[in-house]
């Protein structure tokens, strides 16, 4: 074929390709936090997960207890009493790794009746130190060790016979070459910078409005010194930390390069929370709204301003230079949603003007949540849309054009998340030509972030995930090079492109059909469907590639409906419907934590 590249349209969206990030999968605590002990706050809470409780991660030897009195911090009540002869020892994430000749750095809080000497080491003789504890209230200690050897072990710390020690805050991180502990894992850092990424949206996803008001992500909870930090539940069913907070995700936008987007909650938690208030009260309104202004202080305002000093005095006198601001996350579009929505929006807009504020296009990529995200954006001349899409393969490729049909006149476009459902080298080919169709519509598409961007292997809530890595190694997806291509060699100018000896493209009319469903936990409900006009439920099979958990079905049922549980890695679940059943139409459904998607 000729390929002839005609006049330059327009410019390419300058901001278009960056990074989605949001601690699921243990993507951040065990993962891109540098941070080698787990639960060092001893604030690990059965309320959080049934299996957790406040020495989780902890072995101990002798008498320990978890105490609350006089704590180091309200927002860090608990710690550990130790008395001797006792010991704590931390197994970090499957165990401590470190390499030979490694430098580290101790820290913790210690409190004792009378002067002692704490004991430490790390694995089976790979460092050690010891550690005076003064009488009197809660000292802060540190000290580096150096590893003599590879290995992997446990950080144990010993208490003397007769002595009462209360210890908190205990962290464990390697050096970096500057002397200073590390924020950020370095091989993961590097593969997020190798990204090229133009912005990195924070701190979520669902957990930017949490689950329950309770849960809400508040962003002055997370910074200032750690051990001072508000940590909670995770929405993914486990525990956050907080030590990468908002002063971190700033700075990871400087290592990579990127501009920041963070997502505060429209005034509302997650609609999938179990019952009661969704809303943040009206008397706690204006607190918010403050909230957020001081968010925008804190990452823009200079160092005479209030949130501007607490920049500094975190280290950072210089603003961020903040020009985005998400505010909620796939919110249903109820009466509360709109009145939080509008008055955050609106207090921005008029402190504010030159911060665009994106807001949400509702939990759907299609349907009529959808169609009321959108509504009320273009009712109110909402900057950008926040919209989310993770489709199957084959609806990326039947769906190239998709922005073409928007108004370039209408709100912009941030595709928050987006994927094709299989970590599989057919899903970044049709991510790849969706982000073609992505990036020659800059009048309508400003912004796009593949999600979700990092995972655990073995502690995924989510797949397919662009990163995944273990305690040792960084494992990229096929997705992650296409990411890479797009991010690294940007377009500048959109061109006109004549095809000369190729076959025209028309959007296929199939033959068989096939819906998809990329949850990776779903109840799924195939309902009426039709071929050729006569119900066709006999001829539903639910293959499933990886065939796991697919329940009972009756096959003679008008609605078929049954749990599906899927395997990581696997390729969702499809209805198919064979060649010689031409389609007509097909009605589906399905139901992810009682939000109901079709
Ligand atoms: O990326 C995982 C989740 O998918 C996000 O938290 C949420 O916004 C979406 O439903």
């Amino acid at each position: 074929i000729t390929v002839r590249v005609g006049a330059a349209m327009s410019d390419s969206a300058p901001d278009l390709w960056g990074l989605f990030i949001e601690d699921l999968n243990d993507a951040l605590d065990g993962g891109l936090n540098a941070e080698l002990v787990r639960n060092g706050d001893f604030e690990f809470d059965p309320s959080e997960r049934d299996d957790f409780h406040h020495l989780t991660a902890w072995a101990t030897e002798g008498a320990v207890a978890v105490r609350t009195a006089f704590p180091l911090h309200p927002n860090n009540r608990h710690y550990a009493s130790l008395t001797g002869p006792a010991a704590i020892a931390n197994g970090g994430w499957h165990g401590i790794r470190a390499r030979a000749g490694e430098r580290l750095r101790l820290t913790l809080f210690a409190r004792a009746a009378a002067p002692t000497r704490l004991a430490v080491a790390l694995g089976a003789g790979l460092a050690g130190t010891e550690l005076d504890v003064e009488p009197g209230g809660w000292r802060y200690l540190e000290a580096d060790l150096t590893t003599v050897a590879a290995g992997c072990g446990e950080l144990r710390i010993a208490v003397p016979a007769g002595a009462d020690v209360d210890l908190d805050a205990i962290s464990l991180r390697p050096l970096g070459d500057n002397g200073e502990p590390l924020i950020f894992r370095p091989d993961l850092l590097d593969a997020l910078g190798a990204l090229s990424p133009s912005f990195v949206r924070f701190p979520g996803g669902c957990l930017a409005h949490g689950y329950g008001l309770a849960n809400i992500y508040h962003w002055k909870d997370t910074i200032g010194p750690r051990w001072r930090r508000a940590q909670t539940r995770n929405i993914w069913g486990y525990h956050q930390s907080r030590q990468i907070g908002y002063g971190e995700y700033f700075e990871l936008c400087e290592a990579v390069g990127a501009t920041a987007i963070p997502i505060v909650a429209a005034g509302v938690c997650c609609q999938n929370s179990p019952g009661g208030q969704h809303a943040i009260a009206e008397s706690q309104m204006d607190e918010y709204l403050q909230d957020v202004l001081d968010l925008i202080e804190y990452a823009n305002g200079g160092i005479e301003t209030r949130w501007g000093a607490k920049r500094a005095e975190h280290g950072h006198p210089e603003p961020y230079g903040l020009r985005y601001l998400g505010v909620g996350n796939e919110d249903e579009i109820t009466d509360d949603f709109r009145d939080r929505y509008a008055r955050i929006e609106d207090a921005v807009r008029r402190a504010h003007p030159e911060i665009t504020v994106i807001g949400t296009s509702g939990p759907c990529t299609t349907g009529p949540d959808f169609e009321a995200g959108w509504e009320y954006a273009r009712e109110r001349g909402v900057a950008m849309v926040d919209e989310h899409g993770y489709q199957s393969p084959r609806w990326l490729h039947q769906n190239l054009d998709r922005y073409a049909g928007y108004d370039p006149e209408g709100p912009k476009v941030y595709l928050g998340e987006y994927a094709g459902c299989s970590s599989t080298v057919r899903s970044a080919l049709a991510e790849a030509a969706y982000m073609i169709g992505l990036e020659r519509n800059p009048a309508v598409v400003r912004l796009a972030s593949y999600a979700p961007l990092l995972a655990r292997v073995g502690h995924s809530q989510w797949t397919p995930d662009l990163i995944y890595f273990t305690a040792d190694e960084v494992r990229l997806s096929a997705s992650y090079f296409v990411q890479r291509a797009f991010g690294s060699e940007r377009g500048e100018r959109v061109h006109a492109v004549e095809l000369e000896g190729a076959e025209p493209w028309t959007r296929p009319v199939p033959e068989s059909g096939e819906a998809h469903v990329c949850s990776p936990r779903a109840t799924v409900a195939f309902s009426d469907v039709v071929v050729d006009g006569r119900p066709v439920s006999d001829k539903v099979t639910t293959p499933g590639s990886d065939g796991v958990g697919l329940g009972a079905i009756d096959p003679t049922a008008a609605d078929i409906e049954f749990t599906a549980v899927r395997s990581e890695g696997g390729d969702g679940f499809s209805l198919r419907l064979g060649p010689d059943d031409p389609l007509s139409s097909v009605k589906f459904a399905f139901c992810m934590g009682g939000n109901r998607n079709s």
